[in-house]
């Protein structure tokens, strides 16, 4: 078991200890199941957010306090070295450093400012506060890198791993908001989007609750540290197609779909990108053409070095829920989801 010189003994039958945890990207979608999932295992939770967080700002900071209740909550730019070791750590000790954070637009400048060069600021911060382990969330895709925010991503992956920290680096396939854009469109009668036929991709998705609870767990189990570990939900790899097929099943409407040339995106991001290098929003929405692009063509999956195709069976699964069973309650009205800045649909 790693332990740190602060560690509580909490008497769970596991025998785990409580850490001094502090969290970047709380704020987030997997950040806010992360708080939780610590916060269940008897962790101290401090979380560092922006005054206003949230999709495009829409978190006053009352309302970031009440998500992430029963953790501490202090607001400074997690982008400034500054901010971060006054505002942040405030010169006390911490165990370790659990990052969600992430660019919210995937833009080349965000990623870089955000995925990489941000969490190089969190890491030394962390380091001067005693931190000695790290656990990042990262994404799959990058194992095929072809986007700005995967580089990125990539970058610090590297620096994290050359860091001397133990790391857990875990990259998982889809989370549930991202395949659930489509959801509001087929309820008004409109056809699902495929690109394709709809089974050019597949994916294991993750809920957010399973994704946070492995997330906390890898504070405890000495099999998750000095690793990257892909990680996908329960049961079976989905296509597209699948997704469309049991929308409409929930929603008691045929199936209707309509069928996006891959190519069409191919002449969407020639023009912007061309745009582009005149008006530089132009430029941002190619780069978001090209990671829409990238979904429609790669599966979220574990990549076989050696045939270079995606493999199911290779991609671990954890959890117990299932987007189908999300779908349901969507469907029923049950819950609701927050779709983000990148949403491509
Ligand atoms: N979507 C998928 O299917 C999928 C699949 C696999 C992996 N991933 C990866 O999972 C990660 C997290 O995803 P998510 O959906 O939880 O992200 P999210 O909901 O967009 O949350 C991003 C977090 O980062 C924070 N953040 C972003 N820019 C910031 C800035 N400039 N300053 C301070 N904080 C900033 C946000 O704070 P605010 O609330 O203040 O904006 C928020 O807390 C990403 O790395 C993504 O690539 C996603």
């Amino acid at each position: 078991m790693h332990t740190t010189p602060n560690a509580v003994q909490t008497g769970s039958p596991q025998g785990m200890s409580s850490r001094r945890v502090f969290v970047i990207g709380a704020t987030g979608t997997i950040g806010q199941a992360t708080v939780r999932a610590l916060l269940q295992r008897g962790h101290q939770v401090v979380c560092f957010v922006r005054p206003r967080a949230g999709v495009r700002g829409a978190l006053a900071a009352d309302v970031s306090r009440q998500l992430l209740q029963g953790a501490t909550v202090r607001f400074g730019a997690v982008t400034d070295p500054a901010a971060l070791a006054r505002d942040g750590f405030c010169g006390e000790h911490f165990d370790v450093l659990v990052s969600c954070l992430a660019s919210r637009t995937g833009a080349p400048k965000d990623a870089w400012a955000v995925d990489h060069q941000a969490h190089v600021h969190a890491l030394e911060a962390a380091r001067a506060a005693g931190v000695t382990q790290v656990v990042l969330l990262s994404a799959i895709c990058v194992q095929k890198p072809l986007l700005a925010f995967q580089h990125a991503k990539l970058a610090f992956e590297k620096y994290l791993i050359e860091s001397g920290l133990t790391y857990s680096i875990v990259r998982p396939t889809a989370f549930f908001k991202s395949l659930s854009g489509q959801i509001e469109r087929v309820r008004r009668g409109k056809p699902f989007l495929l690109f394709g036929d709809g089974r050019l991709t597949a994916c294991k998705p993750i809920s957010d609750r399973d994704l946070g609870a492995y997330l906390a767990d890898c504070l405890d189990q000495p099999e998750r540290q000095n690793r990257i570990l892909p990680i996908g939900g329960p049961g079976p790899a989905i296509t597209s197609r699948e997704q469309g097929d049991k929308l409409f099943a929930l929603l008691g409407r045929s199936p209707k779909f309509s069928h996006v040339p891959v190519a069409l995106l191919d002449v969407i991001i020639a023009l912007l990108g061309t745009l582009g290098r005149l008006i530089p929003t132009l430029a941002d929405k190619a780069e978001l053409a090209r990671i829409g692009r990238y979904y429609a063509t790669e599966s979220m999956l574990v990549l076989n070095p050696q045939t270079g195709q995606y493999d199911a069976d290779a991609t671990p699964s954890t959890g117990t829920e299932t987007l189908f069973d999300f779908y349901a309650d969507l469907a029923s009205g049950k819950v609701a989801t927050e779709r983000g800045d990148h949403a491509v649909f």
